[in-house]
């Protein structure tokens, strides 16, 4: 694993934006895995900024999106499909047909989710996949559990996943209470990962996930036997791990 310390989440955006137009550049039809919520919306307005400069083509780029609420309309503003259009499918020249995003309003969910695996095969894998962290250690939305869920499936949403994200929604009953995710497996197949985080909050659970013992009850902490691993946080989100001279 590589960590990449950064001073503030916006050189932490910066940092992460270098690798993903750097995989951009050096493979112009990469499958890209994306992530939703605060953390990424940086990174996703560098990546503008480089389309816009004239330095980045999308237009063979391929992306597959982690997860999405169930129930939610592409056009409701907390979907994360909406999310994606407005932090970056709209401002740079990705075709349409080449986004994809679990669909959470599905008839069929667990068709859904299998569909979703079998498109990523068929994409040929994800090259960079783009993650987050929870405060209890979720990535996607697998929450802590007692085993490794491997494909892209419906969950339950954990009360502190709920009391995170509820804050988003115009009153905390609208927000879902499940979720479709891609699975553990799935995130687990892409070449490379790069994780992010920022912030206090991510401290305790940062160092739990990369210097606690792998468990399905910290879900990021099978990232540290994945061979392509970046780590890349403010000092904040690292304060731990540097306190214990980890790094
Ligand atoms: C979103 C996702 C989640 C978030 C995580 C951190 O697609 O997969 O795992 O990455 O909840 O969210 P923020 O960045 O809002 O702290």
């Amino acid at each position: 694993m590589n960590i990449i310390p950064a001073q503030t989440k916006e050189e932490m955006a910066r940092f992460a934006a270098d690798i993903f137009a750097d995989q951009i550049s050096s493979k112009p039809d990469s499958v890209l895995g994306l992530a939703t919520g605060e953390t990424p919306r940086e990174l996703y307005k560098e990546l503008i900024a480089k389309h816009e400069a004239g330095e980045l083509d999308f237009s063979n780029i391929s992306t597959f999106n982690l997860d999405e609420y169930v129930g939610l309309n592409a056009d409701h503003d907390q979907s994360y499909n909406y999310y994606m259009h407005d932090a970056l499918f709209d401002h740079v020249n990705l075709r349409d047909e080449h986004c994809h995003v679990p669909d959470g309003t599905a008839t069929d969910l667990e068709t859904e989710c299998r569909d979703y695996d079998e498109r990523i095969k068929q994409y040929g894998g994800i090259d960079l996949q783009l993650l987050g962290i929870g405060v209890n250690g979720h990535i996607a939305f697998n929450e802590p559990d007692e085993e490794f869920p491997k494909g892209t499936h419906a969950v339950d949403l954990t009360p502190s996943t709920i009391e995170v994200n509820s804050q988003y929604f115009a009153t905390p009953e609208e927000m879902p209470t499940s979720a479709l995710t891609m699975g553990i497996g799935s995130i687990f197949n892409a070449d490379r990962i790069v994780l992010i985080a920022s912030g206090p909050t991510k401290t305790e659970i940062l160092h739990d996930a990369f210097f606690g013992p792998i468990t399905p009850k910290v879900p990021a902490s099978i990232l540290q036997i994945h061979p392509d691993v970046t780590l890349i946080a403010d000092e904040e989100a690292l304060a731990k791990i540097r306190a214990k001279g980890l790094i």
